[in-house]
């Protein structure tokens, strides 16, 4: 069943069918005040932290309560509805409506017994408060009397497990009062109490553009014995005025409309983490204009994701991938990249932190479009890199480069949990610092000098060498990189003498790029080579059975992924490693990859490995703790079907390169959304395997890696476009069957109108390169090459 399309014209997700499978969700603000709200207007709040900030409650593991709520209420038959479907739920038949998922806000139009209400969800540019807007509209012959409640529940504190769990603390601190036009709420009044009287752990829910007829500050007298689909204030017509005092708080305003024939009227709730004085400020200054008001707001906030995702625009024969490379999948990197994990509806917030390799990943996905953001974030992401070169396992949101605590310390594991380095965190800093000098021309990056996290600093190029001294001292009895405390699979735990055959492809592809980016002539380059060459041989010598590279080997030596395993005896990442790393090439690599196809491909895209766990797990295989099909243990894990779709695309297997793209792509389960269950608009961690009784259901979405090993797949593999330090390499990989297709693309300050025409119908190989009416031999165009503005043509 389909639920909603895309709209490219206003970049909006729409939905017009609110009885979706899951909550599907959209994310507003940045986590200084972040919101996360569903098409019935669920989702919580929360200030810097999801755990530790959080404003508003959400219960998790229900489908979706609660939220934002705006009800309406025709005061003269006491008939009443929400301007979201639900919580009310009113019958489909009757009510009418859309909800649109734009890019930082979400709005939902309805019209239901002649009334039509237009709300909108977002948080200001820079801002720490969020706007819902109400336009309730009355096109009918006659005057109308409409009740507007606006209600939020506001946890009884900033720890949200606190708030779930320790009630005997928790009901008894917070209180609420009335500010004529809000309802303010107070929690631990009296401790920490400056000379102005305020705490800073006050919030406000305040309603401008209206008077406010009755409130409450009491769930409980909100509700009433009932629930959202019906509280008890809703259904009398008005709040009785009483005020949270112990137990739990909410803000509920009501007003009472009057709508003449044809009238309109713009109510604007808002709500904060703000004492009294900064909540009066904030409603006096939506009160003045606030239709205006709003408006600025929301035009600026357009523009600013406009300009984000401006510096590629493809236009190609499938709708979907448009959709997604243009809009959805960026704007899901942007999301990764600045939320990383921290709250979504499965992440509470409790991570305190950035996870080392997500957030390296997940830099990758946006230098295409803002190089500015991907450096500032590279450079924090070297600065947490320790001076012996590893990544640390978690760099807090407080991380303070040279001064940091490592896990050799106490200290840092009692903070942060993590004890050990993983044998992958700083080799994925190769690939996204090559892509942002590649994007850039910004060769004078890598002489740029950082700290390390805990002691010394380096120029960018140290910090790479380091992380290789790091692989090169942590080698297991083949002289193969260590798996460690895990590598890019979470579940592997092979320690310091088990070995990875994924971590050896990553350092083969990073000793690859250094050689790359080292001055010419540097005498390291010859190192590097050396190195490479050895670890080949060792990898071809060990780890290859004629059509597949095994993973790796455990502890005590046995091989895991061997052909004549009974179990896990094909695994994703290796070969399309071997692929991407350049180890790979020619006949070698297309068998690996049919290998692939063969034994990991579904309907839903590459299971990461093949078959799932059972009976057969080593010590330190962990997947073994999820159901066959789920997760680690056999399931269509997406983060690697990018680097599946980059290794096709690079072997120039455009078919192949565009259907894993298609098998797993959010956008490809609109019209079959059951399935899936999660958004169509939004890429999922992974996707139930053949082994699993729901082979297809997604799960864990936005906040995840696939976002941008999926975004580099399509730009880089199958759009072709390949910044290298020198220029721009334009080499498609697309379904035969396309005669074609356009993009534009801002590269260094430079407009380039690409053209790509495909009369034979191949799937790759550019025939013929035509820059600004002159022939240009097939490669690199150099940055020299460029002028202003670029007509670039591309014969395959
Ligand atoms: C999760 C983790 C990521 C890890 C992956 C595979 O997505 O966030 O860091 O690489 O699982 O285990």
């Amino acid at each position: 069943m389909q639920y909603g399309y895309f709209d490219e014209s206003t970049r909006e997700y729409v939905i017009t069918n609110p009885n979706t499978p899951a909550p599907w969700a959209n994310y507003l603000g940045s986590p200084e005040y972040g919101a996360i709200i569903t098409q019935s207007a669920g989702g919580y709040s929360f200030v810097k932290s999801g755990a530790a900030g959080r404003l508003l409650r959400y219960t998790f593991n229900q489908f979706d309560e609660p939220g934002r709520y705006l009800y309406l209420r025709d005061d003269r038959d006491g008939d009443y509805w929400s301007a979201s479907w639900k919580p009310v739920g009113k019958p489909l038949d009757a009510y009418h409506t859309v909800c649109r998922h734009g890019l930082g806000y979400t709005a939902m139009d309805t019209e239901y017994a002649g009334i039509i209400s237009k709300a909108l969800y977002y948080v200001p540019m820079g801002a720490t408060h969020e706007v819902w807007r109400l336009t309730v509209e009355n096109p009918g012959a006659v005057t109308r009397e409409i009740s507007v409640f606006g209600y939020c529940e506001f946890s009884n504190e900033n720890n949200y497990e606190q708030d779930m769990v320790n009630l005997q603390y928790t009901q008894f601190i917070s209180h609420t009062t009335f500010g004529g036009d809000h309802v303010l709420q107070h929690i631990n009044e009296f401790w920490d109490r400056q000379a102005d009287g305020t705490n800073g752990r006050e919030r406000f829910f305040g309603l401008a553009g209206a008077q406010v007829a009755s409130h409450t500050g009491s769930r409980a007298a909100f509700l009433g014995r009932n629930r959202f689909d019906a509280p008890h204030a809703v259904e009398t017509g008005h709040c009785d005025g009483s005020e949270c005092y112990n137990g739990n708080p909410c803000g509920a305003l009501h007003t009472a409309l009057t709508l003449a024939p044809g009238e309109k009227r713009t109510l604007v709730f808002l709500l904060g983490q703000k004492n009294a004085a900064q909540a009066r400020a904030l409603i006096d200054r939506y009160a003045v204009a606030p239709e205006a008001t709003v408006q600025a707001e929301w035009e600026a906030l357009k523009a600013y994701w406009q300009g984000e995702l401006a510096a590629l625009r493809v236009h190609t024969p499938d709708e979907r991938f448009n959709a997604m490379v243009n809009t959805w999948n960026a704007f899901q990197c942007f999301t990764t990249v600045v939320w990383s994990r921290a709250a979504s509806l499965i992440y509470c917030g409790q991570r305190n932190g950035y996870g080392y390799r997500d957030t390296v990943q997940d830099i990758q996905g946006i230098t295409h479009l803002d190089p500015a953001m991907a450096r500032q974030r590279l450079t924090f992401m070297l600065s947490a890199q320790v001076h012996h070169g590893a990544g640390l396992p978690l760099v807090k949101y407080s991380h303070q480069p040279g001064h940091e605590d490592t896990p050799e310390q106490e200290s840092y594991v009692k903070e942060t949990g993590h004890p050990h380095y993983r044998a992958d965190d700083a080799l994925w800093l190769f690939p996204t610092v090559y892509k942002y000098v590649a994007e850039t021309g910004d060769a004078a990056y890598l002489n740029e000098v950082i700290p390390y996290a805990d002691k010394d600093e380096g120029t960018v190029l140290d910090h790479l060498k380091r992380a290789l001294d790091f692989s090169f001292h942590h080698v297991g009895p083949h002289g193969m990189p260590a798996g460690l405390h895990a590598d890019w699979n979470d579940c592997l735990r092979l320690g310091e003498r088990g070995e990875s055959t994924f971590v050896a492809f990553q350092l083969l592809y990073a000793m690859r790029i250094l050689q790359e980016l080292l001055p010419a002539g540097d005498p390291y380059q010859q190192t590097l080579a050396e190195q490479s060459e050895r670890l080949l041989q060792t990898l071809n010598s060990v780890c290859l059975e004629s059509d597949r590279y095994i993973r790796g080997f455990t502890e005590q030596g046995a091989v895991i992924g061997s052909g004549a395993d009974a179990e896990a005896s094909l695994w994703l990442n290796p070969q399309s490693w071997a692929v991407i790393s350049g180890a790979a090439t020619g006949a070698q690599a297309d068998t690996l990859m049919q290998t692939v196809f063969e034994g990991l491909n579904t309907p839903y895209g590459l299971q990461v490995m093949a078959p799932p766990y059972r009976y057969g797990a080593f010590d330190g295989a962990r997947m073994l703790l999820f159901n066959p099909g789920t997760k680690e243990n056999g399931s269509v894990f997406c983060q690697p079907q990018g680097w599946a779709i980059l290794a096709e695309a690079l072997l120039g297997h455009g078919e192949r390169a565009f259907r894993y793209f298609a098998e797993s792509s959010p956008a490809s389960f609109n019209d079959n959304a059951d399935l899936r269950g999660i958004e169509p608009y939004v890429h999922s961690q992974f996707i139930e395997g053949a082994d699993s009784p729901y082979a297809g259901r997604a799960h864990v979405h936005w906040l995840t890696g696939t976002a941008s090993t999926v975004m580099v797949g399509c730009v880089e593999g199958i759009l072709g476009l390949r910044p290298t330090p020198k220029g721009l390499v334009v080499s498609p990989a697309i379904p035969s069957a396309w005669d074609g297709f356009t993009m534009q693309k801002t590269f260094r300050g430079k407009m380039l109108r690409i053209t790509v025409q495909n009369p034979e119908h191949r799937e790759s190989g550019v025939t013929r390169l035509v820059l600004n009416g002159s022939e240009h031999a097939p490669g690199v165009i150099l940055t020299e090459e460029l002028q202003a503005d670029n007509e670039l043509l591309v014969v395959l």
